[in-house]
């Protein structure tokens, strides 16, 4: 018979991956410790802007007209205990406030609460990224505390999902890691996957460590490619070249490739940023800081490019923001998310806002969540209402949206005719047809 799962914690990756178990045919129950949260999914809402979950929590949430009924959430763990055979925890893992660790209180809660309510065999799945040897550690916690003793095991089995893609990259996922120590749970682990989402995907199979390790070595990986452009495009300025044509054509070799190249305002999230950090306090930690103070490097280029754009400007601007207006464009961290958290965008909103420039925000699904973080910054209902009388306009996000404004209607609305593309999104040959000053990250001036 098909294994029973369930899914603890109910965010973006919990939720994405409750609802694509039950679309797999799985009866699902989702745990969250937030009751609001449990109730919002039982109508199929989501807190969050993520394209297509809705649709399919709506498919198969039980109690809905037509659903298939296979997806339950609650916010008892009796029932957790009572219900699965395989127990995936999906909780956050945070960044320590001033700190670079990460805060492991959610996955050491779950555990804790989960284990004592196991009483048969089982199979507790670690989907959160955690810091290598925490599976290691839970895996002699769960012996502690369950009362199935050695029938119950711990497998470790990273999530690479994107926002904005969750359902897609869950469905499809580009490989499926598992870290195991005993041969059941490899077993278990190829029977969930032996699914539409294993089709066409690698299986790794590795160890715990390994496995935590490829989560953050991923993201390491990624950062430090949008960092490596990022410190091109600070060359380029200085020498007058184009980091898009360089990114380009450095891309043309497989062993680079072209993803992850896009130079601009860099990298923010509840990832990258938090990934890299929790990295580095760890391998020290570990007494190998020293592999990995190449990320200190990457973490000082990414922050280095909001500053630099708050100059481009200042500079804009006429050397100061007192008495200026500001029109920013996007708030989010990247598009199709209204996810702020650690947000490039809102982090240069917010630096020209404290330095005395008066700022209105507008972006397309962000504005919530913005306003709830930056209360005291300006938002705009549109694009053109945000840009009503600005002295220079930043694009920082680079939604579709901003792609289809039109520079001449725009012209029309602003005080003074400049943009500095954040993003290198924006068609400059239209803007500066259309008699704008244009610029963008890293690419000669005119
Ligand atoms: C990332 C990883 O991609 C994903 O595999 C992991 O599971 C979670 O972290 P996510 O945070 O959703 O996913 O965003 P991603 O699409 O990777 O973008 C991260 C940041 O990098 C964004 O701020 C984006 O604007 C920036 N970025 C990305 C660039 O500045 N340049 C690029 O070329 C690509």
């Amino acid at each position: 018979m098909a294994p029973k799962i369930t899914v603890i914690g109910t965010g973006y990756l919990g939720a994405t991956h409750a609802a694509a178990m039950a679309e797999l045919g799985f009866e699902v129950l989702g745990l969250d410790v937030v009751p609001e949260k449990v109730e919002m999914l039982a109508r199929a809402e989501v807190p969050m802007y993520e394209p297509g979950l809705e649709d399919l929590l709506r498919k198969h949430v039980a109690g809905l007209e037509g659903s298939s009924g296979r997806l339950r959430f609650t916010t008892s763990w009796e029932e957790v205990g009572e219900f699965g055979d395989v127990h995936f925890i999906c909780v956050n893992t945070p960044q320590k406030h001033g700190e670079y660790a990460c805060d492991m209180s959610y996955v050491d809660a779950a555990v804790a609460s989960l284990a004592p309510r196991l009483n048969r065999p089982a199979l507790v799945v670690g989907k959160s990224t955690v810091p290598v040897g925490s599976a290691a550690r839970l895996a002699r916690k769960l012996a502690e505390l369950a009362p199935a003793g050695e029938e119950v095991e711990l497998a470790w089995n990273p999530e690479f999902l994107r926002e904005g893609f969750a359902v897609q990259d869950t469905l499809h996922p580009d490989r499926i890691v598992v870290g195991v120590e005993g041969e059941r749970a490899e077993k278990v682990l190829r029977e969930v996957y032996a699914t539409p989402i294993g089709e066409g995907s690698p299986f790794v199979v590795t160890d715990y460590p390994t496995a935590e390790l490829v989560k953050t070595a991923a993201n390491s990986f990624l950062a430090t490619k949008i960092s490596f452009i990022n410190a091109m495009a600070e060359v380029c300025e200085a020498a007058d070249g184009d980091v898009a044509k360089l990114a380009e054509a450095i891309g043309h070799d497989e062993r680079i490739g072209k993803k992850f190249l896009r130079a601009g305002i860099g990298f923010g999230g509840g990832c990258l940023p938090k990934d890299i950090r929790a990295f580095m306090a760890r391998a020290g930690e570990l007494g190998a800081d020293q592999a990995l103070t190449f990320l200190r490097e990457v973490d000082s280029i990414n922050m280095r490019r909001r500053g630099h754009m708050v100059e481009l400007a200042r500079e804009a601007v006429g050397g100061g923001f007192l008495g200026r207006r500001v029109a920013v464009l996007g708030a989010t961290f990247k598009p199709d998310s209204d996810d702020v958290r650690d947000s490039p965008a809102l982090n240069v909103a917010g630096q020209i806002h404290l330095q005395g420039g008066q700022v209105t925000v507008y972006d397309p699904k962000g504005m919530e969540n913005a306003r709830r973080v930056f209360p005291t910054l300006g938002y705009a209902a549109s694009a053109p209402e945000a840009c009503r009388g600005a002295h220079v306009v930043l694009h920082l996000t680079e939604w579709a949206e901003f792609r289809e404004l039109d520079p001449a209607a725009l012209r029309e609305v602003v005080a003074s005719p400049q943009i500095l593309d954040g993003r290198n999104a924006l068609h400059a040959g239209a803007w500066r047809a259309a008699g704008w000053t244009f610029r963008a990250m890293g690419r000669p001036r005119a």
